[in-house]
């Protein structure tokens, strides 16, 4: 009996190192299904992984969820175990795109979109943040109140890492203390139209608001994003200007003048945040422009004489150009519209050049009957174009025609949308930075066909559906996480919600 017990009593130490070798063969992370993986040290090897300074053949060594060094050559293979190496060969290493403008419409309009399919779509696509938008969701994210509803839809629920812009509205522009609620809430900036937005809880500014927001803004160091367009005509011109099935009459009813207009004001009321006046050190931020002529001179001239500001483009005007539109394809619209084919030349050029700073999705889907509504009739259809998954690939796939690099890529995909949602710990491959990462085959062409795995929730409202594209996603790290994998999902949603102090 004695000699029995002693015997178990031996087994015991046994016991206890059995089990600290399964956790830490099996870290929490992979027990609760946030990783594909199952370790949290290990090596991304690749031929060509995108940093900051040049396009290298080495590995980023992850650990814990960050980028613990990044290293050229193959001596870093002696410090590493073999199942800690991933190697990818000559795939593409870069960091996980930033998605500053999406509208998940959650919570409120879930049957449109929603955090768990529009999250999986962006991780399926190398997104490894995204920024909701404030509108589309019901109620409207533009106080305190209504960010906590975000914050609460998006819990447990979020496959990437998910900030939020709050949305400055003629309610809150004259309350400051209503914005510096919102604000220290954690809104990563604020967001306004200068035009209806569609959204009857999300009404339009004027300057005089916009001035508001500014000066509040100018406190919390965050941006101001806008929707540039105003309103040059009265609604009942629209019946006037033709066939409602012809895409040519929709461009008709937001001619590029509007989006002049509204960038005139917003230059004017700039001047507030020169030295010395009420919003001093304001950043402005243009959403989706789209007229690549006189709009984009005037932001030119104004960035040239030192104001603070940011313009982004969509990959929706960089792909597709207003002759090619098929009559009544309402998947096609948007505001502001797409636009003649020398105008996205245009765009491409200034996109080259560095007059337009960044790109987004301005992923904005609803549900079918919406988008779909009136039978082709452009004037009566929903408007916004559905995105998310595609916009690497459609990036590329055109990029390349106009002889872009996987550092312009990067740039105007993370580099520059971390810099305005001020995430200093993300958007480039570096020591220190969260492991945000996605890897994937520029030379793979594909079809965007009923085979191919989409998880948005409305795929057949996409307006790349069935359209031939270049460059596949292999897999997408989130602070670590392998969260995507070739057509699998980690199981579990362990995206982190970001929110500013
Ligand atoms: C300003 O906003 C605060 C916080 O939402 C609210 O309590 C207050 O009543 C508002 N003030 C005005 C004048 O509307
Ligand atoms: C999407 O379109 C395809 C082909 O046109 C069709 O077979 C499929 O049923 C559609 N799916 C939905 C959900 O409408
Ligand atoms: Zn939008």
């Amino acid at each position: 009996m004695e000699s029995g017990k002693y015997r178990v009593l031996a087994l015991l130490p046994i016991l206890a190192s059995l089990i600290l070798l399964y956790f830490n063969i099996f870290p929490q992370d992979y027990r609760s299904g946030c990783s594909l993986l199952p370790h949290r040290h290990y090596w991304i090897a690749s031929k060509r992984i995108v940093t900051p300074n040049a396009i290298i053949s080495g590995a980023v060594e992850v650990k814990g969820g960050k980028i613990k060094s990044v290293v050229e050559g193959d001596e870093w293979r002696t410090n590493a175990w073999s199942h800690q190496i991933i190697d990818y060969g000559e795939a593409v290493v870069m960091p996980g795109l930033i998605d500053v403008h999406a509208h998940l419409d959650d919570p409120g309009k879930t049957e449109w979109e929603g955090f768990p399919s529009g999250t999986r779509a962006a991780a399926a696509g190398g997104i490894t943040t995204l920024i909701d938008m404030p509108l589309n969701s019901v109620p409207s994210t533009v106080s305190e109140e209504t960010l906590k509803l975000k914050t609460k839809a998006a819990q447990g629920r979020i496959f990437v890492d998910v900030g939020f812009w709050g949305g400055l509205v003629p309610e809150n522009a004259f309350n400051v203390t209503a914005l510096e609620r919102l604000l220290d809430a954690g809104a990563l900036g604020l967001k306004s139209f200068m035009c209806p937005s569609g959204i009857n809880d999300f009404p339009m500014t004027n300057s005089r608001h916009i001035k508001e927001g500014l000066s509040v803004l100018a406190k919390y160091k965050r941006p101001l994003l806008v929707h540039a367009e105003i309103q040059q005509k009265a609604e009942g011109d629209l019946e006037m200007v033709g066939n409602p099935r012809s895409y040519s009459t929709y461009l008709k009813t937001r001619p590029a003048s509007w989006e002049e207009a509204a960038i005139r004001e917003l230059l004017a009321v700039m001047k507030d945040t020169r030295a010395g006046g009420p919003a001093e050190g304001a950043h402005l931020h243009i959403v989706h422009l789209s007229d690549a002529r006189s709009s984009l001179e005037l932001i030119k001239e104004a960035k040239s004489s030192g104001d603070s500001i940011t313009v982004e483009t969509c990959p929706h005007y960089l792909a597709f150009s207003a002759e090619e539109i098929p009559d009544g394809d309402t998947r096609f619209k948007c505001a502001p519209p797409i636009r003649d084919a020398d105008n996205k030349e245009k765009l491409w050029e200034a996109l080259l050049d560095g007059d337009i700073d960044m790109l987004s999705s301005d992923h904005s889907p609803s549900a079918p009957e919406l988008k779909l509504f009136g039978e082709g009739d452009f004037l009566r259809a929903w408007g916004g174009i559905s995105s998310l998954q595609f916009v690497l690939p459609v990036t590329w796939s055109y990029g390349r025609q106009h002889g872009i690099s996987l550092n312009q890529l990067v740039s105007w995909w993370s580099e520059k949308p971390a810099k305005l949602a001020g995430q200093d710990l993300k958007g480039a491959i570096a020591s220190g930075n969260h492991a945000d990462i996605v890897v994937w085959e520029p030379e793979i062409e594909f079809e965007l066909n009923d085979n191919h795995p989409v998880y948005l929730k409305h795929p057949n409202i996409s307006a790349y559906m069935r359209s031939k594209l270049g460059g596949k996603v292999l897999s997408t790290f989130v602070r670590g996480n392998l969260v995507y994998q070739e057509g699998k999902h980690a199981p579990a949603a362990c995206g982190v919600q970001i929110l500013a102090r």
